[in-house]
């Protein structure tokens, strides 16, 4: 199926949709992006989407265009032009072309591309899904909390542990995992606490990792954002990683280390279960 694409204001079929060899997105990746899921056609955790990215437009002195309202209106159309009941929308905001320039001039306009994938997020392989992580070391920029398309080195991590035999990677820094390739990283302790990283720089605030943290404080479950330990990983009772195109995805598998029983754990069933309810009834 051809499908229904966005460039700046315009629905195009995907093979009519043209961006400038000049814009700053392709030339220096000085772009910024989110994913949203969408179930049963409605988007998902909206609200914090957009904050995220005003965020990250707003730290790179990037001037978008549109407001959150257009922005809206925009994804629904895709979602509508498209029939997409279950998927993603991808939404890039680049600084716009101008003269090939490492300065960056004022005067530039910001481009603007949404397009959408079918994807069966709630389908029961994806839901079974129990992922094998090989940890690398950290190799990314200092500003890992922007949502920028410089995504090289995060590529190349996934990949490498693809071709090892690997479903993804955890990059590490300082003996401590940071987060995951496109997704953030959590374990649980014997004694049930979840840990995961803290925002700060060093991690994406991933829009998943704080919904599936308001689900764990809703179902009594105690929390710690704090940096944990390869060791502390391969030696924890679940893991797994969180983000709008995983939801939640189980983590069997560190480095080789069986984690807990080697199946989907315990509080990441629930943790799953609550987040699912809690998205259906707030989904826009
Ligand atoms: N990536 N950390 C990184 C480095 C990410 O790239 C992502 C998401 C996350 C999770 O964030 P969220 O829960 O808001 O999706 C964490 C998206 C899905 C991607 O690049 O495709």
């Amino acid at each position: 199926m051809v499908r229904t694409v966005y460039v700046n204001g315009e629905f195009v079929p995907e093979f009519e949709a043209r961006i400038s060899i000049f814009d700053r997105g392709f030339l220096f990746a000085d772009s910024v992006y989110e994913v949203i899921a969408v179930l049963e056609g409605k988007l998902i955790d909206w609200d914090h989407h957009i904050k995220r990215l005003k965020r990250s437009l707003k730290s790179l002195d990037i001037f978008a265009p549109v407001n959150a309202k257009e922005l809206l209106e925009a994804h629904r159309d895709i979602i509508k032009l498209n029939k997409l009941s279950d998927g993603l929308i991808y939404m890039q905001i680049s600084r716009g072309s101008s003269e090939r320039n490492f300065i960056i001039e004022d005067n530039y306009k910001a481009s603007i591309v949404m397009f959408s994938q079918q994807v069966d997020l709630l389908g029961p392989h994806r839901l079974s899904r129990c992922l094998k992580i090989l940890t690398l070391p950290e190799e990314r920029w200092m500003h890992r909390d922007i949502k920028t398309t410089q995504l090289l080195a995060a590529s190349l991590a996934k990949t490498k542990a693809h071709d090892l035999g690997y479903d993804d990677a955890w990059f590490v820094e300082n003996g401590f995992i940071t987060e995951g390739t496109s997704s953030n990283a959590f374990i649980v302790l014997k004694n049930n606490k979840i840990v995961t990283r803290k925002i700060g720089k060093v991690i994406l605030p991933g829009v998943t990792r704080s919904s599936i943290l308001e689900a764990a404080i809703f179902l009594g479950l105690e929390v710690e954002e704090r940096p944990f330990s390869i060791k502390e990983a391969e030696t924890a009772k679940e893991a797994f990683i969180t983000s709008a195109t995983n939801f939640i995805a189980s983590v069997i598998e560190i480095n080789e280390q069986i984690i807990g029983s080697g199946k989907v754990g315990r509080i990441t069933k629930l943790l799953r279960e609550q987040y699912i309810i809690d998205m259906k009834r707030t989904s826009v």
